[in-house]
Protein backbone atom coordinates (compact mmCIF):
# COMPACT_ATOMS: atom_id res chain seq x y z
CA UNK A 1 0.00 0.00 0.00
CA UNK A 2 1.10 3.60 -0.80
CA UNK A 3 1.78 5.33 1.60
CA UNK A 4 0.06 8.61 3.22
CA UNK A 5 0.53 12.25 1.34
CA UNK A 6 2.31 14.10 4.23
CA UNK A 7 4.78 10.46 4.87
CA UNK A 8 5.43 11.13 1.28
CA UNK A 9 6.94 14.56 1.02
CA UNK A 10 7.98 14.30 4.17
CA UNK A 11 10.65 11.46 2.59
CA UNK A 12 10.78 13.66 -0.58
CA UNK A 13 11.72 16.54 1.33
CA UNK A 14 14.47 14.33 3.47
CA UNK A 15 15.97 12.54 0.22
CA UNK A 16 16.28 15.84 -1.63
CA UNK A 17 18.03 18.02 1.41
CA UNK A 18 20.32 14.37 1.92
CA UNK A 19 20.49 15.11 -2.26
CA UNK A 20 21.46 18.58 -1.95
CA UNK A 21 23.99 18.28 1.32
CA UNK A 22 26.01 15.24 -0.27
CA UNK A 23 26.46 17.85 -3.67
CA UNK A 24 27.58 20.23 -1.50
CA UNK A 25 29.81 18.49 0.52
CA UNK A 26 31.56 17.29 -2.17
CA UNK A 27 31.78 20.63 -4.11
CA UNK A 28 33.40 22.03 -0.69
CA UNK A 29 36.06 18.84 -0.70
CA UNK A 30 36.86 19.49 -4.32
CA UNK A 31 37.41 22.90 -3.52
CA UNK A 32 40.25 22.16 -0.90
CA UNK A 33 41.82 20.02 -3.96
CA UNK A 34 45.59 20.43 -3.23
CA UNK A 35 46.63 20.05 -6.73
CA UNK A 36 44.11 22.40 -8.09
CA UNK A 37 45.34 25.31 -5.18
CA UNK A 38 48.83 24.73 -6.20
CA UNK A 39 47.96 25.34 -9.77
CA UNK A 40 45.97 28.27 -9.00
CA UNK A 41 48.32 29.74 -7.42
CA UNK A 42 51.10 28.99 -9.99
CA UNK A 43 49.02 29.76 -12.48
CA UNK A 44 48.28 33.20 -11.74
CA UNK A 45 51.21 34.97 -12.97
CA UNK A 46 51.39 32.89 -16.02
CA UNK A 47 47.98 34.36 -16.72
CA UNK A 48 49.01 37.68 -16.17
CA UNK A 49 51.99 37.47 -18.18
CA UNK A 50 49.91 36.71 -21.14
CA UNK A 51 46.90 39.39 -20.15
CA UNK A 52 47.85 42.16 -18.41
CA UNK A 53 44.90 43.62 -18.11
CA UNK A 54 43.89 40.85 -15.92
CA UNK A 55 45.49 42.88 -13.19
CA UNK A 56 42.30 44.91 -12.82
CA UNK A 57 39.74 41.75 -13.13
CA UNK A 58 39.08 42.16 -8.85
CA UNK A 59 38.20 45.93 -9.87
CA UNK A 60 36.12 45.19 -13.14
CA UNK A 61 34.56 42.48 -10.60
CA UNK A 62 33.34 44.97 -8.61
CA UNK A 63 32.36 47.27 -11.21
CA UNK A 64 30.49 44.37 -12.62
CA UNK A 65 28.59 43.67 -9.32
CA UNK A 66 27.17 47.25 -8.69
CA UNK A 67 26.20 47.95 -12.74
CA UNK A 68 24.70 44.28 -13.17
CA UNK A 69 23.94 42.93 -9.63
CA UNK A 70 20.33 43.45 -9.78
CA UNK A 71 19.71 42.45 -13.25
CA UNK A 72 21.94 39.13 -12.28
CA UNK A 73 19.38 38.31 -9.15
CA UNK A 74 16.53 39.67 -11.30
CA UNK A 75 17.63 37.04 -14.03
CA UNK A 76 18.13 34.32 -11.18
CA UNK A 77 14.98 34.53 -9.49
CA UNK A 78 12.72 34.91 -13.07
CA UNK A 79 14.55 33.25 -15.83
CA UNK A 80 17.46 30.70 -14.94
CA UNK A 81 18.87 29.75 -11.66
CA UNK A 82 22.00 30.61 -10.12
CA UNK A 83 23.40 27.10 -10.85
CA UNK A 84 23.01 27.38 -14.21
CA UNK A 85 23.84 31.83 -14.61
CA UNK A 86 27.29 32.53 -14.91
CA UNK A 87 28.21 34.08 -11.95
CA UNK A 88 29.36 38.16 -11.69
CA UNK A 89 32.92 36.92 -11.52
CA UNK A 90 32.60 34.64 -14.22
CA UNK A 91 30.42 37.91 -16.04
CA UNK A 92 33.28 40.50 -14.75
CA UNK A 93 35.78 38.43 -16.15
CA UNK A 94 35.15 38.06 -19.51
CA UNK A 95 34.16 42.17 -19.75
CA UNK A 96 37.57 42.24 -18.83
CA UNK A 97 39.05 40.39 -21.38
CA UNK A 98 36.46 42.19 -23.96
CA UNK A 99 37.62 45.72 -22.78
CA UNK A 100 41.81 44.48 -22.69
CA UNK A 101 40.81 43.46 -26.81
CA UNK A 102 39.03 46.47 -27.31
CA UNK A 103 41.80 48.29 -26.33
CA UNK A 104 44.20 46.91 -28.83
CA UNK A 105 41.30 47.41 -31.70
CA UNK A 106 38.49 46.20 -32.90
CA UNK A 107 36.30 45.05 -34.22
CA UNK A 108 36.09 42.03 -32.40
CA UNK A 109 34.41 38.81 -32.32
CA UNK A 110 32.77 37.27 -29.44
CA UNK A 111 31.02 33.82 -28.79
CA UNK A 112 29.20 33.19 -26.44
CA UNK A 113 28.45 29.02 -26.10
CA UNK A 114 25.60 28.53 -24.06
CA UNK A 115 23.21 31.36 -23.92
CA UNK A 116 21.58 33.14 -20.85
CA UNK A 117 22.77 36.12 -18.34
CA UNK A 118 26.21 36.00 -20.19
CA UNK A 119 24.20 36.78 -23.41
CA UNK A 120 22.89 39.98 -21.70
CA UNK A 121 25.91 40.90 -20.14
CA UNK A 122 28.39 40.57 -23.19
CA UNK A 123 25.63 42.11 -25.78
CA UNK A 124 25.31 45.03 -23.30
CA UNK A 125 29.31 45.61 -22.61
CA UNK A 126 29.35 45.57 -26.30
CA UNK A 127 26.84 47.60 -27.16
CA UNK A 128 28.23 51.20 -29.37
CA UNK A 129 31.36 49.36 -29.82
CA UNK A 130 32.87 47.69 -32.69
CA UNK A 131 31.88 44.10 -31.47
CA UNK A 132 29.70 41.30 -32.94
CA UNK A 133 28.48 38.66 -30.46
CA UNK A 134 26.96 35.64 -31.07
CA UNK A 135 25.24 33.37 -28.62
CA UNK A 136 24.70 29.37 -29.18
CA UNK A 137 22.90 26.95 -27.40
CA UNK A 138 22.27 23.19 -27.74
CA UNK A 139 18.97 23.62 -26.32
CA UNK A 140 16.23 25.89 -28.67
CA UNK A 141 14.04 26.15 -25.72
CA UNK A 142 16.96 28.25 -23.69
CA UNK A 143 17.90 29.90 -26.92
CA UNK A 144 13.88 31.27 -27.28
CA UNK A 145 14.21 32.32 -23.27
CA UNK A 146 17.13 34.16 -23.73
CA UNK A 147 15.62 35.97 -26.74
CA UNK A 148 12.88 36.77 -24.70
CA UNK A 149 14.66 38.46 -21.79
CA UNK A 150 17.23 40.28 -24.38
CA UNK A 151 14.42 41.27 -26.21
CA UNK A 152 12.78 42.60 -22.64
CA UNK A 153 16.31 44.35 -22.03
CA UNK A 154 16.45 46.23 -24.80
CA UNK A 155 19.26 44.52 -25.85
CA UNK A 156 20.72 43.43 -29.63
CA UNK A 157 19.11 39.94 -29.84
CA UNK A 158 20.80 39.11 -32.97
CA UNK A 159 23.21 36.32 -33.81
CA UNK A 160 21.40 34.05 -31.87
CA UNK A 161 22.32 30.39 -33.13
CA UNK A 162 21.21 26.46 -31.91
CA UNK A 163 24.22 24.72 -31.83
CA UNK A 164 23.20 22.63 -34.92
CA UNK A 165 23.03 25.97 -36.87
CA UNK A 166 25.85 27.49 -35.76
CA UNK A 167 28.04 25.17 -38.65
CA UNK A 168 31.19 25.53 -35.61
CA UNK A 169 33.21 23.80 -38.39
CA UNK A 170 32.91 26.55 -41.04
CA UNK A 171 33.31 29.20 -38.44
CA UNK A 172 36.74 27.67 -37.62
CA UNK A 173 39.25 30.36 -36.04
CA UNK A 174 36.86 33.40 -36.35
CA UNK A 175 36.40 34.67 -33.21
CA UNK A 176 38.76 36.84 -30.52
CA UNK A 177 37.04 35.80 -27.59
CA UNK A 178 35.30 32.33 -26.76
CA UNK A 179 33.04 31.37 -23.58
CA UNK A 180 32.38 27.58 -23.70
CA UNK A 181 29.38 26.93 -21.11
CA UNK A 182 27.09 25.09 -23.39
CA UNK A 183 24.96 22.50 -22.34
CA UNK A 184 25.44 19.45 -19.36
CA UNK A 185 29.09 18.36 -18.97
CA UNK A 186 28.88 15.11 -21.25
CA UNK A 187 28.28 17.89 -24.55
CA UNK A 188 30.83 19.96 -22.83
CA UNK A 189 33.03 17.66 -23.47
CA UNK A 190 32.06 16.36 -26.58
CA UNK A 191 31.71 19.95 -27.95
CA UNK A 192 35.54 21.13 -26.54
CA UNK A 193 37.50 20.95 -30.07
CA UNK A 194 35.01 22.38 -31.98
CA UNK A 195 34.52 25.44 -29.09
CA UNK A 196 38.33 26.00 -29.05
CA UNK A 197 39.16 25.57 -32.45
CA UNK A 198 36.61 28.60 -33.24
CA UNK A 199 39.09 31.10 -31.80
CA UNK A 200 41.51 32.49 -34.26
CA UNK A 201 45.22 33.25 -33.27
CA UNK A 202 45.93 34.79 -30.04
CA UNK A 203 41.80 34.21 -29.61
CA UNK A 204 41.29 33.67 -25.89
CA UNK A 205 38.89 30.76 -24.56
CA UNK A 206 37.60 30.89 -20.99
CA UNK A 207 35.77 27.27 -19.89
CA UNK A 208 33.53 27.31 -17.21
CA UNK A 209 32.65 24.94 -14.68
CA UNK A 210 36.27 24.11 -14.83
CA UNK A 211 35.85 23.20 -10.36
CA UNK A 212 34.17 19.82 -11.79
CA UNK A 213 37.00 17.25 -11.51
CA UNK A 214 36.11 14.41 -14.55
CA UNK A 215 35.30 17.56 -17.14
CA UNK A 216 38.21 19.16 -16.06
CA UNK A 217 40.60 16.39 -16.34
CA UNK A 218 39.23 15.61 -19.60
CA UNK A 219 39.40 18.59 -21.22
CA UNK A 220 42.89 19.56 -19.49
CA UNK A 221 43.81 16.07 -20.83
CA UNK A 222 42.47 16.94 -24.48
CA UNK A 223 43.76 20.34 -24.56
CA UNK A 224 47.24 19.64 -23.40
CA UNK A 225 47.07 16.40 -26.01
CA UNK A 226 46.71 19.08 -28.84
CA UNK A 227 49.25 21.00 -27.09
CA UNK A 228 46.98 24.05 -26.24
CA UNK A 229 47.80 25.82 -22.91
CA UNK A 230 45.18 26.32 -20.54
CA UNK A 231 45.45 28.26 -17.04
CA UNK A 232 43.64 28.10 -13.74
CA UNK A 233 41.29 31.25 -13.15
CA UNK A 234 40.24 29.84 -9.60
CA UNK A 235 42.06 33.27 -8.12
CA UNK A 236 39.91 35.37 -10.20
CA UNK A 237 36.31 33.45 -10.73
CA UNK A 238 35.61 30.91 -8.11
CA UNK A 239 32.33 32.18 -7.20
CA UNK A 240 30.21 31.70 -3.61
CA UNK A 241 29.20 28.09 -5.37
CA UNK A 242 32.32 27.31 -5.74
CA UNK A 243 32.60 27.18 -9.20
CA UNK A 244 35.88 28.72 -11.32
CA UNK A 245 36.77 29.16 -14.98
CA UNK A 246 40.10 27.88 -16.96
CA UNK A 247 41.70 30.19 -20.07
CA UNK A 248 43.35 28.97 -22.87
CA UNK A 249 44.68 30.86 -25.54
CA UNK A 250 44.86 30.33 -29.23
C1 LIG B 1 25.72 26.64 -17.60
S1 LIG B 1 24.29 26.90 -18.54
C2 LIG B 1 24.70 28.31 -19.51
C3 LIG B 1 24.55 29.53 -18.72
C4 LIG B 1 24.70 30.86 -19.44
N1 LIG B 1 26.04 31.07 -19.95
C5 LIG B 1 24.29 31.94 -18.48
O1 LIG B 1 25.13 32.75 -18.08
O2 LIG B 1 23.10 31.95 -18.10
C6 LIG B 1 24.46 25.56 -19.65
C7 LIG B 1 23.20 25.17 -20.41
O3 LIG B 1 22.13 24.96 -19.53
C8 LIG B 1 20.92 25.37 -20.14
N2 LIG B 1 20.30 26.24 -19.15
C9 LIG B 1 20.47 27.55 -18.95
N3 LIG B 1 19.76 27.96 -17.87
C10 LIG B 1 19.13 26.86 -17.37
C11 LIG B 1 18.25 26.61 -16.27
N4 LIG B 1 17.87 27.57 -15.45
N5 LIG B 1 17.81 25.35 -16.09
C12 LIG B 1 18.17 24.34 -16.90
N6 LIG B 1 19.02 24.52 -17.96
C13 LIG B 1 19.48 25.75 -18.19
C14 LIG B 1 21.22 26.00 -21.47
O4 LIG B 1 20.85 25.10 -22.49
C15 LIG B 1 22.74 26.17 -21.42
O5 LIG B 1 23.36 25.85 -22.63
Amino acid sequence: MASPAPQRDLKQLLSRGIRSGTVRLRRRMEDLNPQELRRSRADWPEVLERVPALRTVEHEIQRTRSELGAAHRDYCARIGHPVHAASLELVGLLRCLLQDRLEKGGPLRVVDLGSGFTSFALRSAAAGQPVEVHSVDDSPEWLEKTRAYLDAQGVNSENLHTWTNFGAAARKGTFDLVLHDMGFMDFRFETLDLAVDLAGPGGLVVLDDMHKREYRDQALQRLTERGIPAWSLKRATRDNLLRYAYLSLR
